[in-house]
């Protein structure tokens, strides 16, 4: 079996969906089940034995350790982290403690595993963590896209504690000869995305009636990856990856913010156009986020000449399918907009005057 952390979050839960719907090699998922962690998200393997949900904290090594010696898994996929880089403006303990601590917790306990492994299964044990373009910091227009050895540059809590997982991931494959991959991908978009993000939280708000909050003039510079062909390409280097390599995911699809949010008010005015006027009227420039990076581009040069992957999606496709999911499943953007996700929203857009 795999054993993935953060399989209840937005890319884990996609991950485990699309494993799950391709093999038949079980999935232990190891979950905190934050704010951003949902069960509702795996509700369709409810009662599918390949499916095994620990609650957890990744800081916990004994119970990692544990859980490691009974099931025997034959990789671990890393994704549970503090995520979202605004919370990590507002409250950077957090990410610290996860992202860093817990990001070393679990190495501590796969080194102990691994290194009881003999034989094939020693060989064979692949611990693949999951990383973020913004460990590289940020572009002007005119710079060349990230590639594997872009100096690591990162400029907020979230990415800082992101870089320090990757070191020491790094640093277990260098000193103790841990099997590790890393992969830094760009901003995913698709189903089961917590609005907070720009892309669900836009849908939400504009279906909802509410403004649409861009920060500062709109015109930072973000390549989005849809979710599913983040999952192909980790797939794809846990099957084929080289150890102790990185390798940068992206979709090869720089779009401003406001051209991503202008092309989702135009998509909602098809799909479900308002009595007056058009989605674009609810946007509001607010004030902009504290260090904000104004442009990511990934060169995903690499994975696509060793291990032959390329995104499958168009922005254009991607986002269309995004958005019928949404309006597909209001009972799930209902769920999830619980008591937590209202105190982030009354903490983070009402005090703007704008918004
Ligand atoms: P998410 O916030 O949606 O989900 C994170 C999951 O981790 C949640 O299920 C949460 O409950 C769990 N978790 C948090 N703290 C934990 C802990 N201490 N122990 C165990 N579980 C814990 O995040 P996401 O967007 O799905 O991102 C997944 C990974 O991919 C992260 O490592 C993130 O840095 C990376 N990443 C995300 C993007 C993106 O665009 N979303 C892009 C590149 C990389
Ligand atoms: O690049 C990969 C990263 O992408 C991941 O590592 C992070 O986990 C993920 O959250 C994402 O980070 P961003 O900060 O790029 O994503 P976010 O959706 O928060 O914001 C995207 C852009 O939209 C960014 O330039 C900020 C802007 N934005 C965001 C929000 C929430 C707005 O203009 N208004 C908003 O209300």
């Amino acid at each position: 079996m795999i054993f993935v952390t953060g399989g209840a979050g937005f890319i884990g839960a996609n991950f485990v969906l699309d494993w799950l719907a391709q093999s038949d090699e079980s999935v232990l998922n190891y979950d905190k089940l934050t704010y951003a962690g949902n069960l509702n998200n795996l509700a369709s393997l409810n009662n599918d034995a390949r499916h095994v949900f620990v609650k957890g904290d990744i800081n916990d090594s004994a119970h990692l350790c544990g859980l490691f010696f009974e099931y025997q898994p034959r990789a671990i996929i890393h994704f549970a982290a503090e995520s979202h880089v605004d919370r990590s403006i507002v409250g950077p303990a957090a990410f610290v403690t996860t992202n860093v601590n817990g990001t070393f917790g679990l190495l501590e306990a796969a080194r102990t595993y691994w290194q009881s492994l003999e034989g094939e299964d020693k060989d064979n044990f692949r611990f693949l963590h999951i990383s973020t373009d913004e460990v590289y910091g940020t572009l002007s227009a005119d710079d060349a896209a990230f590639s594997e050895t872009t100096a690591y540059a990162p400029n907020s809590p979230y990415s800082a504690t992101k870089a320090a997982s990757d070191h020491l991931v790094r640093a277990y494959h260098h000193t103790y000869g841990l099997p590790v991959l890393t992969t830094n991908c760009s901003n995913n978009y698709g189903p089961y995305h917590f609005p907070e993000k720009l892309i669900p939280l836009m849908i939400t708000n504009a279906r909802a009636g509410k403004d649409l909050p861009v920060y500062g003039d709109g015109l930072q510079v973000r390549d989005w990856l849809y979710v599913k062909d983040h999952c192909s390409a980790i797939r794809r280097v846990l099957e084929a990856g080289r150890l102790g390599e990185t390798y940068n995911v992206g979709g090869w699809n720089e779009q401003t913010n406001l051209s991503v949010v202008h092309t989702l008010c135009e998509l909602l005015d098809e799909l479900q156009p308002k009595a007056h006027g058009s989605y674009k009227d609810q946007i509001k420039h607010i004030t902009d986020r504290p260090g904000h990076d104004r442009r990511y581009a990934i060169d995903a040069r690499k994975i696509e000449r060793e291990l032959g992957w390329k995104p499958q999606e168009t922005f254009s496709t991607g986002l269309r399918k995004t958005l019928e999911w949404y309006l597909a499943n209001d009972d799930w953007t209902k769920q999830v907009q619980s008591g937590e996700y209202l105190k982030w929203v009354a903490l983070q857009y009402e005090d703007e005057e704008q918004a």
